[in-house]
């Protein structure tokens, strides 16, 4: 909850409160003016609310619900699904560059084109991961991928770098194309990985593809109003 505060307000105690008396909070169905039914200390009856949408839980209750999920620096209003805070993945450590090359992609004879390149070498799984201690491996590395040098390509790339420094480009998991586990593998926001050709279907031309990226950020909390 530290990662994400500043975004809920701790009310009060509550037995000060009058309106607070007559609602149960959404998740352990207790008054919220008693204490919350995940903890039974003196200070299980604070109550925080959330300054977006303005729905009222137990401090503990929000705690207990943020600690069994990913504890990504994210939490969802549970009422109305309302996002708070900042989503972070657990991306391993590698390296991120780009630069122009002078060449165009199918579809976008007009510009020249961005090359980012990945490169995550093998390592050992944190506690952030699904098997902590035991190595990954890394495939495929370094990985190039292709954008438009254009306004939007460019747009993209910028809030690929914020997806990157966040950790959500890749994960560590079982690699669908080859079944191989504990591997490094792509996590949800695609890339094109093939220059010239389309031969794998991560290629070009592909109109769609810049705004299904965008898209595929916006999934993960990365949007323009991050730039
Ligand atoms: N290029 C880009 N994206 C791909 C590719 C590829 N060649 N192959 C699969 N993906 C996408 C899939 O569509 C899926 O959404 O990555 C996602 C995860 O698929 P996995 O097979 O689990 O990913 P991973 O093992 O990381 O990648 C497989 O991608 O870049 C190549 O060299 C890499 O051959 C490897 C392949
Ligand atoms: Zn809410």
């Amino acid at each position: 909850l530290s990662l994400i505060k500043g975004k809920i307000h701790k009310l009060i105690m509550c037995n000060s409160i009058i309106f607070l008396s007559i609602q149960d909070c959404p998740i352990c169905f207790e008054e919220l003016c008693s204490n919350s039914g995940y903890e039974e200390n003196k200070a299980s009856s604070v109550v925080y609310k959330l300054d977006k949408c303005g729905h009222v839980f137990h401090k503990s209750c929000l705690a207990a619900m943020y600690n069994s999920g990913p504890k990504d620096g994210s939490l969802q209003c549970p009422t109305c699904k309302a996002i708070y805070g900042v989503k972070h993945g657990n991306q391993p450590a590698g390296s991120m560059d780009y630069h122009v090359i002078p060449y165009s992609l199918p579809g976008y004879r007009e510009s020249e084109t961005i090359r980012i390149i990945y490169n995550i070498p093998p390592g050992t799984q944190g506690p952030e991961h699904p098997h902590p201690g035991k190595r990954y491996s890394a495939r495929g590395f370094p990985r190039h991928c292709y954008l438009p040098n254009n306004d939007e390509g460019r747009k993209a790339l910028r809030l690929l770098i914020i997806a990157w420094d966040r950790r959500l480009l890749f994960t560590i998991g079982t690699s669908a194309t080859t079944s191989e586990p504990n591997t490094v593998t792509w996590n949800e926001i695609h890339h094109k990985t093939e220059f010239g050709s389309n031969l794998t279907g991560h290629g070009y031309p592909d109109p769609q593809y810049l705004d299904n990226l965008l898209m595929e950020l916006g999934t993960q909390g990365v949007t323009e109003a991050d730039l």
